[in-house]
């Protein structure tokens, strides 16, 4: 009775078993044909193009599972890919290709603010580069001069343009303008939105971590040495170019407002150019700040200019020992009101463009008659003349 019961249900188990098998062959069948029909339907339709290639990456990940071990570990070319992605993704890192992104002011300016903590020690092979930041409306009518400027130098600079949204900056493939323009926003002149937009070139060009000096330039300067001269001064100076200076008149403590105490005092008020020159550490410094410009937006409005006053007053409280207190940019405000004096093609002369290059000033620590690099304001008038001096005077 046991033997039969027992060969019974073994019997009837085996049945089971059979019928169970049968069923799961036909539920297979049926799912082959049924994705495989799903894969002539997605292969023949041309707008699954993207999703066919997620389905096809997800099945090799499945056939990759079902390799043993071994043969994983034989195919070298398997390792290797793996290799090349992330030295790509290093590459990415250390020197972005496009200049174009959809980070948030609060996202690019945290990006930025990142430091390496292991100084002096980049693992790769780092060319110094200079980066200059053009804060512009729309056109760039220097444009030919500053192309002639940089022409040969193409592995020692980058360039970042900050216009207005909207306007498209129009030059050729070849011009080192090219594809150089940052996501921007609107700049209202004299308010805030100056400041956050000379942060907004800063931090597009902190990504980039060959930049080591940053010269912020409008669309009326002009350089007045040649690029050899304008590299060296820079890459070798022991201090960033952010005019600084106490001003007592109404134009300068007279912008201040009490409201800002505690954070700032008014001995810590300093006035400057907004045309700035600096170090990456100095740069750093500038967009890692939230605090002070906050205090800046709330309390300083026209007639105070936030442009004129939060990086030297900023600098002045925390770092001051770091800038050279000049601007290397010339300016003339000889004229007096409240701009400088505008240079149109009628006064450009070879004496002219050489007495802005012969001054006296300190740079470290020394005496020299180098002290102005570039120059403003130029109208777009004055670029055929200067086009004519430049292998004369500026030696390039
Ligand atoms: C490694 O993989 C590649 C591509 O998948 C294949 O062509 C090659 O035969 C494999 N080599 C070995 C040693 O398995
Ligand atoms: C610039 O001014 C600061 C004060 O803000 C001072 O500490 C520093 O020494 C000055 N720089 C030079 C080069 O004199
Ligand atoms: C430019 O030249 C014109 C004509 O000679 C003169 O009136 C003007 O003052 C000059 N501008 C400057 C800034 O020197
Ligand atoms: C610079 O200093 C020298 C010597 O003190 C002087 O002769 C010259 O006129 C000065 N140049 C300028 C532009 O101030
Ligand atoms: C260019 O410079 C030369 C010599 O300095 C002068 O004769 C010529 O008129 C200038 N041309 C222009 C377009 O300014």
């Amino acid at each position: 009775m046991k033997n039969i019961m027992g060969r019974g249900r073994g019997e009837r188990e085996e049945g089971e078993k059979y019928m169970g098998l049968l069923k799961l062959v036909q539920i297979l069948s049926f799912l082959v044909v049924f994705v495989a029909g799903i894969i002539i339907g997605l292969a023949t339709s041309s707008h699954m193009n993207q999703f066919f290639t997620s389905q096809s990456l997800l099945f090799s990940t499945n056939r990759f599972s079902a390799i043993s071990q071994s043969s994983m570990e034989q195919n070298c070319t398997v390792v290797q890919t793996c290799e090349d992605v992330d030295y790509l993704r290093f590459e990415k890192f250390i020197h972005p290709e496009k200049l174009s992104h959809k980070l948030s002011d609060e996202q690019l300016l945290w990006r930025a603010s990142m430091v390496p903590y292991r100084e002096d020690e980049y693992p790769f092979e780092r060319t110094v580069k200079v980066a200059f930041m053009f804060l512009t409306r729309g056109p760039l009518p220097m444009l030919p001069l500053w192309e002639k400027f940089f022409k040969g130098h193409e592995k020692y600079f980058s360039i970042y343009v900050h216009a207005l949204p909207g306007y498209k900056l129009d030059v050729s493939q070849d011009s080192p303008f090219y594809g150089t323009q940052i996501p921007s926003q609107n700049v209202d002149w004299g308010t805030v939105e100056m400041v956050d937009a000379e942060k907004r070139l800063l931090a597009n060009a902190l990504l980039e971590f060959s930049n080591e000096r940053f010269v912020l330039l409008s669309e009326s300067c002009i350089p007045v040495y040649n690029f050899q001269t304008v590299y060296k001064y820079l890459t070798c100076s022991a201090y960033s170019f952010v005019e600084s200076y106490d001003n007592p008149s109404r134009y300068g403590r007279g912008r201040y407002s009490r409201r800002m105490r505690p954070d700032i005092k008014i001995h810590q008020w300093r006035k400057g150019s907004q045309w700035f020159e600096m170090h990456r550490k100095v740069a750093i410094y500038v967009v890692s700040d939230v605090k002070y410009l906050s205090v800046f937006r709330k309390y300083c409005k026209p007639a105070c200019y936030p442009d004129e006053h939060y990086i030297p007053t900023y600098l002045n409280i925390f770092h001051g020992s770091l800038s050279a207190n000049r601007s290397v940019t010339w300016v003339d405000w000889s004229l007096g009101g409240p701009h400088p004096a505008t240079y149109r093609a009628e006064n450009i002369t070879e004496g002219f463009i050489k007495s802005i290059r012969d001054n006296n000033c300190s740079y470290n620590e020394e005496q020299t008659t180098k002290c102005y690099l570039f120059a403003r304001k130029f109208a777009p008038s004055a670029l055929k003349p200067l086009l004519n001096l430049s292998s004369i005077v500026m030696e390039f």
